[in-house]
């Protein structure tokens, strides 16, 4: 790490008004190039991507069952759309390229319109060539609130990223095609920011009680996370409510594009922590300086949130179970897949960039994975043959996790996919459209993991 990572530093970005919001229909979300300050003190500002020139991009925030409505404006120079990470949403609107709308060219517009059914922590991001646009900080925050919120003192949206900055001009690096990365661990950074800053610092006050929603909009960096001086439990996944509560006991992990909301109580007497636990040490992703005239009377116990109207997966067993096999990457080299209907050598797959395959195709197949018809219930499995992780992610649904005793674990969006692990999930088919399945590790989906199912 070329940077000390326990400096302090302040946010630099200030919050921007809507130009022109007056006269377009919809309130605009704008994406353009900016500058913002990412890198410890002494470092210059860094130029980035970012709806409405910030990093991340402005909360969003709903109520649940609220209809949205954005206009995209596209001020980059490169085409670009915008994915509702995790939104159970009208196909149509779910951004992108090639399946669901055409890419905004620069200059361009396009008027996001859905109604948000599900509760809980979501995200809004880049999703053309998002392996770059993801990179340089096109996301942001999409939360949309219980109707009847939990009782908490703070909600705060933890938004982490890792960034790869030239360690001189902390300039964002461009090798987005670098090899080396597509065919290992992805595009990993040299500097860890939660809400666009280096190290930050939010102010609580002694057993005060604080929801905190973590997002993780890194590439492919999976966290393993600690508390320190808080103790709580976990109360939702990828926006999701658990059914009861799981206490934090251990450290827990937050792969790409995933979401945990805790609800902690603050006991440390000066300063708390949201700690990343890596092989060379512990470091401190984001600091809770406690104010004693703050401090309130310790709660107890804790409530679920209200579940959300997903339909519920019944008879498992009987479902169709369909595979989906990872397959390539470093140590595990393809020796051949399919690419625009021919098949191919490992060998011509990496010089195209192509270091992957699922069920032997190495990029989004002419036909869907899976037709499924509407309201129909699947199982899948994922069996990774890699020797990487991977961060499954379907759009458009969530999935419950098949456990290994056959019982069903938590509804998630996305989950991680341990190396030489299957992990089996089932979802109820009802959201009609084309959805893309991919691994959200986006130098792998860049580079072949990418499917699509079909729900008629
Ligand atoms: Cu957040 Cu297709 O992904
Ligand atoms: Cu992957």
């Amino acid at each position: 790490m070329p940077f000390n990572r326990r400096q302090f530093l302040q946010a630099a970005a200030a919050a921007s008004l809507l130009p022109g919001a007056a006269r377009a229909e919809f309130p605009q979300l704008e994406a353009r190039v900016a500058r913002q300050r990412l890198a410890p003190e002494g470092f210059p500002e860094t130029e980035i991507w970012g709806f409405e020139g910030m990093v991340p991009g402005q909360t969003l925030k709903f109520r649940q069952g609220d209809r949205v409505q954005r206009r995209f404006v596209n001020k980059l120079p490169q085409p670009a759309s915008i994915h509702w990470h995790g939104v159970r949403i009208d196909n149509a609107m779910d951004g992108v390229p090639g399946l669901t709308q055409e890419a905004v060219a620069p200059d361009g517009t396009f008027d996001y319109d859905f109604v948000v059914p599900d509760a809980g922590t979501y995200w809004y991001h880049a999703h053309n060539r998002s392996v770059e646009q993801v990179a340089r900080g096109l996301y942001g925050p999409l939360i949309v609130e219980e109707v009847a919120a939990p009782d908490v003192d703070q909600d705060l949206t933890l938004m982490l990223d890792d960034w790869r900055l030239d360690p001189e001009t902390a300039q964002i690096t461009d090798d987005f095609n670098n090899g080396h990365d597509l065919s290992h661990a992805g595009r990993l950074g040299n500097i860890v920011t939660v809400n666009g800053v280096f190290d930050p610092a939010f102010s609580v006050g002694r057993n005060q009680r604080l929801r905190l929603r973590l997002i993780n909009a890194s590439n492919a960096r999976i966290y393993d996370l600690d508390l320190d001086g808080l103790a709580g439990w976990i109360v939702a996944l990828d926006g999701m409510p658990l059914e009861s509560p799981l206490r934090v006991t251990d450290t827990f992990s937050l792969a790409p594009a995933q979401r945990i909301d805790l609800i902690v109580d603050v006991l440390a007497e000066t300063t708390a922590s949201l700690v990343s636990v890596e092989r060379d040490g512990t470091f401190g992703l984001v600091r809770f300086d406690v104010n004693e005239s703050a401090a309130r009377v310790p709660r107890d116990g804790i409530a679920s949130l209200p579940p959300n109207p997903v339909s519920e997966v019944t008879q498992i067993s009987t479902a169709p179970l369909h595979q989906m096999v990872l397959q390539g990457g470093a140590m595990r080299w393809l020796q051949s897949a399919q690419l625009g209907g021919a098949d191919l050598s490992g060998r011509e797959l990496a010089q195209l960039g192509r270091f992957w395959a699922l069920n032997g195709i190495a990029e989004r197949p002419s036909d869907p994975f899976l037709d499924a018809a509407r309201g129909s219930i699947h199982r899948i499995a994922f069996v990774n043959e890699t020797a990487f992780p991977h961060a499954m992610h379907l759009h458009g649904h969530h999935f419950r996790l098949v456990l290994e005793d056959g019982s069903l674990g938590p509804w998630r969006d996305t989950v991680l996919v341990e190396r030489g692990q299957t992990r089996q999930v089932v979802l109820v088919a009802d959201n009609p459209g084309d959805w893309l399945l991919h691994c959200h590790m986006l130098g792998h989906a860049a580079a072949g993991m990418m499917s699509w199912f079909r729900v008629t």
